[in-house]
This record gives C-alpha cells, structure tokens and sequence, in this order.
C-alpha cells in the first residue's frame, strides 16, 4: 500500500468532498446527524481556503483527508475521515501526524477534535494518538494532543527567564517534574519560577532537606521544592506528605520522573537538556534547551 500525504487548499476539494461523503456515511447513523454529510464542494473549498487540509493517497487515490483549523493557539482537526476500503492501516495515524507536523510549524500549543460520544471506538482512536479529553459537551467531546513547547537558554539567566514565562501560567495545585542530568539547569530554573510566582526565600539545591516550602509574598500559591534526588522511591514521597500541600501549593520536584506521576494526572513534564551535548558546551558558553510538556487536561485553555 504506497500512502502519501499532501497538505492541500481549495483547489482540492472534490477530492476532500469525495473522501468525506465516503467516509461519513460508512459510519452509523447519529442523532443529530452528522453535519459532515451536508458539506458540499463549496462549503469544503470555503474552508480549504481559510485553514487548508490534509489528503492521503493509497496508490494514487484519496483514501483519508481532514480540514485543519487554526483557533488560538490550537489547531483543530474536522471532518477527520478514512475511506472504509482503507481502515485499519494505519492510515489515520499518519494523517495525524502529519498534522502534528504542521501544528509545530505553526508553533501551536497542541491539536484538538471534537468526537461523537456515541463513538466510543472513535474516541479510543484519538486517546491512542496521544489525546486526551478536556471537555464534553454532548453530544461531543473534546480531546487535546499537547506538544511539547521548546525554550532556549543560553546561559543562567536566560534560563531564569523562561521559569519566569513558565510561572505566568500556573495556578495552585499544578506539579511541574523536571528531568535533566546533574547540573543541568533544574534549580535555575526554579530560581526562575519563584521569581514570576513571588515566593519568599532563597530557592537553592535542598541539599540537607528534601523539600522546602516557599510561601507567597502576592497572596498566591506557595512554591514546594522537592529534591528527589535521594529519595528511595514512591512511598518516601508521600511521607512529605506533599499529597496536603499540593492543593495549595505549585510543587516542583526535581528527579521526580517515576516518582511524582502518582501524585497528580496533570502535570508540567519540564526536560532539561545541553543544546551541545554532553562536552559542547565552554564556561560561558553552555546553552541549555527546555522542553515543556503538558499532561492532562487542566492545561486547556
Ligand atoms: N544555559 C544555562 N542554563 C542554566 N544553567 C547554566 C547555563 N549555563 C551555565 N549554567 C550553570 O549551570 C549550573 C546549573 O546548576 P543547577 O543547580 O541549576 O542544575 P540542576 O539541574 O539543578 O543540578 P542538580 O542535578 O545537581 O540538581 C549553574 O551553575 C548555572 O550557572
Ligand atoms: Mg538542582
């Protein structure tokens, strides 16, 4: 089965229009009824024009298409359709994924679908692309697949600065896991958290505590700062009893990849990485790259 992909515009919507008529009503009949079965060439190429699309052949022919449209900082998939002789191959995983592609060109927070709920198979196909449900609305639900948002920070300060675009967006009760090798930049980081939250106190490496508790100067949550570092696992996490203070509070926890999961389902996954590798970097000149990732659905909107 050649497949190929193409990012197509109004000039393809007979194709688009062939797809959907084909696609749509293989499916079973909803009430209200899908408003995909009303769109005709027109309506498509209105649409086309206005956000583009996707169309995958199979062997020359459109088998799969879907319309994209940008709304905010998210790019929405509609009328996401596979040709019944073509299901099952794989298809609409590379439809999606080719639109991933796109979002992180167009520097997107993340893709979104609005599913039918009666489609239960429909909605396991996008929680297995990487969405998750962040609203419901009946008879639709509506999935997000984040993307990780890409920081540079070329020296400490730098790396200040993006704790401090990364505080803005917080509220209490958000966990943030950071991961990076020994001296990465975790705890600049943070340094760079408490500045944007406004906490008291001096965030340094908690050699001697495991956590430390900053309260807010602005009437805000309070910054935990929890080293995991020397923590022997799970159990020794919730004995800080972090589980009280987590509603309250913004907790970080730096190594707490495998642990800190548990405690929340939403959460920031924050990588920490050497822009050139291991021996690249010099004294003054050692960039770090900072990949955040939003898990869950509290990061909507
Ligand atoms: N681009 C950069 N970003 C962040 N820190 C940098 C950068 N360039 C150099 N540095 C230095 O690297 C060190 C990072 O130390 P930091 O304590 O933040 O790392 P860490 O990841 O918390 O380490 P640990 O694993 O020991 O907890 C600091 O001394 C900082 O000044
Ligand atoms: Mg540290």
């Amino acid at each position: 089965m050649g497949v190929t992909l193409r990012r197509v515009g109004a000039e393809a919507a007979a194709d688009v229009h062939a797809v959907v008529r084909a696609a749509f009503s293989g499916r079973p009949p909803l009430d209200p009824p899908t408003a995909a079965l009303a769109e005709t060439p027109q309506t498509l190429a209105e649409k086309l024009a206005a956000g583009g699309g996707l169309i995958a052949d199979v062997d020359g022919a459109p088998a799969g298409a879907l319309l994209l449209d940008p709304l905010g900082d998210l790019l929405f998939l509609r009328r996401f359709g596979v040709v019944p002789g073509a299901q099952h191959h794989g298809l609409g995983h590379r439809m999606v994924e080719e639109a991933v592609e796109l979002a992180r060109q167009q520097g997107r927070r993340g893709l979104a679908v609005l599913a039918r709920e009666e489609l239960p198979a429909t909605v396991g196909f996008w929680r297995d692309a990487g969405f998750v449900e962040t609203g419901r609305e009946p008879p639709y639900r509506e999935l997000v697949r984040w993307l990780p948002q890409r920081h540079d920070a070329a020296d400490a300060d730098a790396m200040r600065e993006v704790g401090r675009a990364v505080a803005v967006t917080l509220r209490a009760g958000d966990l943030l896991v950071l991961t990076g090798e020994l001296g990465a930049g975790k705890t600049t980081f943070t340094q760079g958290l408490a500045e944007g939250l406004g906490v008291r106190g001096q965030v340094t490496s908690p050699t001697f505590v495991i956590a430390r508790v900053h309260p807010s100067l602005v009437g805000g949550p309070s910054l935990v700062h929890v080293d995991a570092y020397r923590l022997g696992g799970g159990d020794e996490l919730d004995d800080l009893d972090l589980d009280t203070s987590l509603d309250e509070a913004v907790t970080v926890v730096e190594w707490g990849e495998g642990l800190a999961e548990a405690l929340a389902t939403d959460r920031l996954e924050v990588r920490i990485t050497r822009a050139l590798g291991d021996d690249g970097g010099v004294e003054d000149h050692d960039p770090r790259v900072v990949e955040v990732l939003p898990v869950g659905a509290r990061w909507r909107g």
